[in-house]
């Protein structure tokens, strides 16, 4: 028998090779490349034919998905409404970010309603999940627990569940089929044992839940080697020194993906956060220059957070631009162009942009408020406390229409603010925005009318 071939996989992006190189070519990871044993491929000795597949018409019955609904509302909001049947939810985060104390909660949170709910921990013994259970305060929920990681004794465990509503693997790292020979974690013991209770999962109509941990080491295989076999990816986000816990869907077959859940970590577990701004503006002080408050949209719910600037004197040149919570490409962009197209003199300052609370802004939209945070700074004059801003900026200065301007007013007057900067109107725009009872209306068409804005208020232009 000829002696197999070695392979060398990508930790990281499942990419094969036939030798070890110190880099992924892929996708440009050091230390990624592990040799792995050869995957058992096709059987070569089957030789019948196969069954024919039945194709149908498009135009079949397609009602919308079944639901079940775990009571974490802003899960099940990330989720789409809930849990479908038959269906694989990838949670996928930073070691000890909370997911599985979010999975403990919600799994519990389901069989509390007559659910039937699965536990399989690899991670954690039956003693540590039950303390945890115990200080969250579910030691009584109906959950079935079990601490294992051979896969083969969990799939015929899952087998005979067939009434299952929610099966959770904690971790899908730690899985282990004894027919692959390499470690558990890597990428061929991590997409057997997915595949396998997958197939499962779809057989006996559960939603499985496989938590994945993000690694930087490249001898544990990521969540994105198995971000295409599962329906749903969530990542669960946050900054560890603060207790917020972001979830956000980047890939649902079966609902929206800019969708966020927020949390807060407490000594009680995760607790929901229904209203998102109130928190993320908690800390705010109101006259300091180089804050401002943006008026966000992520996924279906308008947030306010507030964005920070702070320059500090770098004449040696090549000064710093460090950013927190935004993309540094696009902060760059807004640099030149208040440099260029009004005047604003930058390059001779370090710039520092933070966004409070740990939040990561995705939205072009952020661009005049981040701008108007940036000439606050540069100027040394605070933006009106009362004010939210948001428009997105073009290269030649001038700032343009965002979407859902009527959500994030009116969010903005929930929260009390009484003024709002925001793209100038365009004349075929011919329905009126919604300005909220309180709220002034300050449009402006290009990023000088702001730069104004605050030359207006200061000897210093
Ligand atoms: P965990 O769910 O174990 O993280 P993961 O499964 O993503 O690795 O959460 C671990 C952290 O959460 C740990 O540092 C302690 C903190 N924590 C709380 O602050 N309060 C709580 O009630 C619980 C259960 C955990
Ligand atoms: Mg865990």
């Amino acid at each position: 028998m000829a002696k197999p071939t070695p392979r060398f996989v990508c930790q990281a992006c499942g990419a094969l090779g036939p030798k070890w190189t110190g880099r992924c070519e892929s996708c440009g990871e050091w230390n990624t490349i592990v040799e792995e044993a050869p995957a058992a491929g096709p059987s070569h000795a089957r030789k019948t034919t196969g069954r024919h597949v039945d194709f149908v018409s498009l135009a079949g019955s397609a009602a919308p998905p079944p639901r079940t609904g775990t009571g974490i509302g802003e899960f099940d909001r990330v989720l789409g409404g809930g849990l479908v049947p038959a269906s694989a939810v990838l949670l996928a985060g930073d070691p000890g970010i909370g997911k599985s104390t979010l999975l403990l909660q919600a799994a519990a949170a389901l069989a509390k309603s007559g659910h039937r709910v699965l536990y399989v921990s690899g991670e954690e013994a039956v003693e540590q999940v039950r303390l945890r259970a115990r200080r969250l305060g579910l030691a009584d929920a109906p959950l079935e627990l079990a601490a294992a990681i051979n896969l083969h004794d969990i799939a015929a465990s899952l087998e005979a569940a067939r009434d299952a509503a929610m099966v959770v693997i904690d971790s899908i790292q730690t899985m282990w089929l004894d027919s692959i020979d390499s470690a558990p974690g890597t990428v061929s013991q991590v997409r057997g044992a997915a595949f396998e209770l997958i197939r499962i999962a779809k057989a006996s109509r559960f939603s499985v839940v496989l938590v994945g941990h993000v690694t930087r080491e490249g001898t544990i295989a990521g969540p994105r080697v198995l971000e295409h076999m599962v329906d749903t990816v969530l990542y669960f986000e946050g900054d560890r020194g603060h207790q917020f816990r972001i979830l956000r869907g980047v890939k649902n077959r079966f609902g929206a993906t800019d969708e966020i859940g927020v949390f807060e970590m407490t000594e009680a577990g995760l607790a929901e956060v229904p209203n998102p701004s109130a928190l993320f503006l908690a800390e705010r002080r109101g006259n300091v220059a180089g804050s401002a408050v943006f008026a966000g949209v992520e996924g279906t719910r308008p947030v306010l957070v507030e964005v920070q600037c702070l320059l500090a004197a770098n004449p040696q040149g090549s000064p710093r631009r460090a950013v927190v919570g935004w993309d540094s490409g696009r902060l760059s962009m807004l640099l030149a162009v208040l440099e260029t197209r009004c005047g604003l003199r930058l390059n001779a300052s370090d710039v520092y942009l933070n966004v409070a609370g740990g939040l990561r802004i995705a939205e072009p939209a952020a661009d005049l408020a981040i701008a108007a945070a940036v000439i606050s700074a540069a100027t040394g004059t605070p933006t009106d406390p009362g004010m939210v801003f948001f428009g997105e900026v073009g290269l030649s200065g001038e700032v343009r229409q965002v979407a859902q301007a009527d959500a994030r007013l009116k969010e903005a007057q929930k929260l009390g603010f009484t003024a709002a900067c925001l793209p100038r109107r365009v004349a075929r725009g011919n329905r009126p925005l919604f300005a909220p009872e309180g709220i002034a209306l300050h449009e402006i068409g290009h990023l000088g009318d702001l730069v104004g804005r605050f030359a207006g208020k200061t000897t210093k232009p």
